[in-house]
């Protein structure tokens, strides 16, 4: 007997009531890594603290994840704060901790609505103990779901994560769990942080930075990078089609050749 599939509601629309552009689900990306970034040049154009452009990036986050639930995306994982920020004010990091485990405490109820499952990527050396248990609390509540991973990468860096890998892999090494000639780039997968997370298909970075800035490095090997001028705080669903349109034109040849 099939089983009964359960009903998600209907995702609600962008305010210019826009629909998604119509692309063949085989262009449309599995996998799109965000770089939220520019909440600190939008808050300064208007004369506000830094902050409140982090706060405004909330809806900004909001709108991308219906935008590609809409569209079919299947993994969307987005940079919240980076091993690196740390070096940032202590007013501003007090604030990003409060900011991201609040966010996540409002949001979630919302999320497991329409399926979403969330998932935190990140160390968890330094990073908040009240911020880590809501993003675990997060995960269990929507763990069963599978209409979109949403993947939050606070505390995390792309070299952190190779190094904590590395550290595992020698333990194992050393334990002989594992055969050094068997470390492969298979198996290195296995001891990221989130192993079943897939390659990144587009790589979108706003605020017209053009760097990666440490995100997903060993996941975005062959991912098609798309910058945008738009400030987080200024994103929607718009900016993330658009950013899918441009993506579905690029040839990915992963290395090969194209036959004459
Ligand atoms: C991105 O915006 C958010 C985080 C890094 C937490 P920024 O705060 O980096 O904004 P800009 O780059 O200074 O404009
Ligand atoms: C990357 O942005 C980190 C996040 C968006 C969380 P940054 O603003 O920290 O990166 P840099 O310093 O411009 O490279
Ligand atoms: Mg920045």
């Amino acid at each position: 007997m099939a089983r009964a599939r359960k009903k998600f509601p209907t995702v609600p629309r962008h305010s210019s009531g826009v629909k998604p552009p119509g692309i063949s689900s085989t262009f449309v990306p599995n996998h799109v890594a965000i770089v939220m970034d520019g909440n600190g040049r939008w808050a300064k154009e208007r004369g506000l603290p830094r902050t409140a452009g982090h706060e405004a990036g909330e809806l900004a986050l909001l709108d991308a994840v219906y935008g590609a639930l809409e569209i079919g995306v299947k993994y969307l994982t987005v940079y919240a704060f980076s091993t690196e920020n740390w070096k940032r004010s202590p007013q501003e990091v007090k604030f990003l901790m409060n900011f991201n485990r609040e966010v996540i405490h409002r949001r979630v109820e919302e999320m497991n609505q329409y399926g979403i499952k969330v998932r935190w990527s990140g160390r968890e050396a330094r990073l908040w103990k009240s911020v880590v248990d809501e993003l675990k609390k997060a995960e269990r509540k929507t763990s069963k779901n599978d209409q979109l991973t949403l993947t939050m990468c606070v505390n995390y860096g792309g070299r952190a994560e190779i190094a904590d890998a590395m550290i595992e892999i020698a333990q194992d090494v050393k334990a002989r769990k594992l055969k050094p000639a068997a470390i492969t780039e298979k198996k290195i997968k296995k001891y990221l942080y989130e192993p079943t997370l897939p390659d990144v298909d587009l790589f979108l970075r706003t605020s017209g930075e053009q760097r990666t800035s440490n995100f997903l490095l060993w996941q975005s090997a062959y991912a098609e990078m798309v910058f945008m001028d738009v400030l987080w705080p200024d994103f929607d669903r718009r900016h993330l089609w658009q950013a899918i349109e441009i993506y579905a034109k690029r040839e990915r040849r992963f290395g090969d050749a194209k036959p004459n």
